[in-house]
C-alpha cells in the first residue's frame, strides 16, 4: 500500500454558497436516556441542574454552538400529545412510549422544559408535530400556544402555566417518517394531509414558520418527487400556495444491514471501510434528491433538511434494545467528518442537518451514566468544525499523486481522502480526513487567489480505529494542537503541506492576509 499523496487546490477568491449554521443541528427524542437521564434529571436530582436540566450537558453543548435542536421525535413525535406535557408535573397524564422500549412516559419534560433547554443552550427550537395520531386542531393550537402574543385561548393557557411572552419557534416539522412509524402513509395521502396541517399552522405576529414536510428515507426518490409535485407551489409569492419551506430526508450509516447493523466497538478493518463507504453514499443521496427538487423548484427556494443522520449500530450488550444506546469510536468521528465535507459541498440546497441523536442515543455527542459524562469522538469533530457555521464555502479540487483509494471486498473503490474549506471573519478553515486505516496521507494545500498568514492545525486521532472514550479514559480520542504536522516549502509560496496520520481528522486554520 502507498502513502496517499496529493494536492488540494483551494481557490480563496472563488466563493461558494454560505454554509448554513443549521447543518450542525441536533436531535433529542424521548428515547432511552436521551431526555430522561441525559438532558433532564429533575429538580430534585443531586446532579447540578436548572429546572431539572443537567448543567454539565448544557455546558458541554454550549461549546459546540449548536444552532438548533429537534424535538420530541422521531417516531415518538407522532404519538406525542403536547397538552399532556404542560401544567403541574404531578398531574400530567402518563403514556406508553410504544416505539422505544414500551416504557412509561411521565411527561415531566414537556413544552416549557424544552424551550427552557433551548434558552440555556442558546439554540433555536425545531418542533416536530404529530400527524400520525394527532389532529389538525391539536397542532394548530400548539403553534398558537408557543408563538402568539396578545390574548387568545392558548395564550391564556400559556400564561396560566407561567410564561408571559411567546417564544420564537421557526422550525416546524409536519410529521415524521410518515411513510413508516409516522402513520405508514402513501405519498399521495400524506401530501394532502401535509397541505391541510400546514394551512392551520399559522404565522402568528412576526413569528414566521419554516414548515418542513416529512420527506424520504435513503434513496426513495419517488417519495420526494410525489411531494414536490403535490405539496406546494415552490417560489410562489403568496400563501396559501407556499405551504412548505423544506422537505426532510433521513439517512443512517451502518456497516451491515437493518437486521444486523454491526457492533459499535467490535469491528474489523473491512467493517470499517464498509462503514465509510456507506457514509460517503450521502453525497449521491443529497445529489439525487436535489436533482428531483430542481425539476420542480429550479430557483431552489425550498430547502432540503437531513433531519436524521449518523451511525446506527447494534445496541451495547446488556442494554435495552429499545433504547438505542451505542458506543462511539474514532470510526464514528470520521463518519461525521466525511458527512460535513459533503454537506458543505451541497450548501446551496441543503439547509439543515440534525445528528441522531445528541445524548445517549445512536451517534451521540455525550454519553452519561448517572453523574458521569463522557464526550465522544464525534463531539470533537463538531467542535473542531464549528467555525464552518455561516462561513463561505470554498471549492476544493483534489489531485492525487499516489494512493487515495481503497478497494472494497465488492470491488468498488472508496476514496480515502476527504477535504472541505471555508472562510469566515478573515480566517480560512480547512477540514481533512484520512480514512486509510493503515497509511498516512500527505496533502499539499495549494492556496490560490489570495495569501494567508501562519497556519495552525489540530489533530483528532488514536492508535486504533476502535478507540472510544469512557469515564476511565475520557480523552482517549481528543483533539490536540498539531502544528508539527504542517510544513511550508520556501519554493512554493501559498502552499502548506499537511501530514495526516492513518485514520485521522485534522483542521487547519490560517488568517487571510490583505
Ligand atoms: O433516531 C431514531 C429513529 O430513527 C427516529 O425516531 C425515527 O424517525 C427514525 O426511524
Amino acid at each position: 500500500m502507498t502513502t496517499t499523496r496529493g494536492t488540494a487546490i483551494v481557490n480563496l477568491d472563488i466563493e461558494g454558497p454560505t454554509i448554513s449554521r443549521h447543518l450542525y443541528g441536533h436531535f433529542a427524542e424521548h428515547l432511552g436516556n436521551c431526555i430522561y437521564g441525559g438532558f433532564y434529571v429533575g429538580e430534585d436530582s443531586p446532579i447540578p441542574n436548572e429546572g431539572g436540566i443537567r448543567l454539565d450537558v448544557v455546558q458541554a453543548l454550549r461549546a459546540l454552538n449548536i444552532p438548533n435542536l429537534r424535538w420530541p421525535g422521531g417516531c415518538f413525535a407522532d404519538e406525542y400529545h403536547w397538552k399532556d406535557g404542560i401544567g403541574p408535573k404531578e398531574s400530567r397524564p402518563r403514556m406508553v412510549n410504544t416505539h422505544w422500549g414500551n416504557v412509561e412516559e411521565n411527561n415531566h419534560f414537556g413544552t416549557h422544559e424544552f424551550l427552557a433547554l433551548c434558552e440555556l443552550l442558546g439554540t433555536e427550537p425545531y418542533i416536530s408535530g404529530n400527524v400520525g395520531s394527532g389532529t389538525v386542531q391539536e397542532m394548530s393550537e400548539w403553534v398558537e400556544y408557543l408563538t402568539r402574543d396578545g390574548d387568545s385561548p392558548m395564550v391564556r393557557l400559556r400564561r396560566a402555566n407561567g410564561r408571559e411572552e411567546p417564544w420564537r419557534v421557526r422550525f416546524w416539522g409536519i410529521g415524521n417518517e410518515t411513510w413508516g412509524c409516522g402513520g405508514n402513509m402513501r405519498a399521495e395521502y400524506y401530501a394532502d394531509l401535509a397541505r391541510q396541517y400546514a394551512t392551520y399552522c399559522r404565522d402568528h405576529g412576526d413569528n414566521k414558520l419554516y414548515r418542513i414536510a416529512s420527506g424520504a428515507s435513503d434513496n426513495d426518490f419517488a417519495w420526494t418527487e410525489r411531494l414536490m409535485q403535490q405539496i406546494g407551489c415552490f417560489g410562489c409569492e403568496a400563501t396559501p400556495k407556499n405551504f412548505f419551506q423544506a422537505l426532510s430526508l433521513h439517512y443512517y450509516t451502518m456497516a451491515g444491514s437493518w437486521d444486523a447493523k454491526g457492533s459499535a466497538t467490535q469491528f474489523d478493518t473491512d467493517d470499517y471501510y464498509r462503514t465509510l463507504a456507506a457514509a460517503r453514499r450521502i453525497d449521491r443521496l443529497i445529489a439525487g434528491h436535489s436533482t428531483v427538487m430542481d425539476m420542480y423548484d429550479p430557483a431552489r427556494t425550498v430547502g432540503l433538511v437531513l433531519d436524521e443522520w449518523g451511525t446506527w449500530w447494534d445496541v451495547e450488550p446488556g442494554t435495552n434494545p429499545g433504547f438505542l444506546f451505542q458506543q462511539n469510536t474514532l470510526r464514528d468521528a470520521l463518519v461525521a467528518g466525511v458527512h460535513f465535507d459533503i454537506f458543505h459541498k451541497h450548501a446551496e440546497r441543503l439547509f439543515m442537518a440534525n445528528i441522531a441523536q445528541t445524548v445517549n442515543v445512536l451517534q451521540a455527542m455525550i454519553l452519561t451514566d448517572g453523574e458521569q459524562l463522557v464526550l465522544t469522538p464525534t463531539y470533537h469533530v463538531f467542535e473542531m468544525n464549528k467555525d464552518h457555521q455561516d462561513a463561505t464555502s470554498l471549492p476544493v479540487h483534489l489531485r492525487l499523486a499516489a494512493g487515495g483509494s481503497h478497494t472494497l471486498p465488492d470491488g468498488k473503490e472508496l476514496e480515502t481522502l476527504s477535504v472541505s474549506a471555508s472562510t469566515k471573519d478573515g480566517t480560512l478553515l480547512v477540514s481533512l480526513s484520512n480514512l486509510d486505516a493503515g497509511e498516512a496521507a500527505e496533502v499539499t494545500l495549494d492556496l490560490r487567489g489570495g495569501t494567508v498568514g501562519t497556519a495552525t492545525a489540530r489533530l483528532l486521532a488514536a492508535d486504533r480505529i476502535q478507540t472510544f472514550n469512557s469515564p476511565e479514559a475520557p480523552d482517549a480520542v481528543a483533539p490536540r494542537p498539531y502544528d508539527e504536522g504542517l510544513r511550508t516549502d520556501a519554493g512554493r509560496p501559498g502552499a502548506v503541506t499537511v501530514t495526516l496520520p492513518p485514520h485521522s481528522f485534522v483542521t487547519v486554520r490560517a488568517p487571510l492576509a490583505g
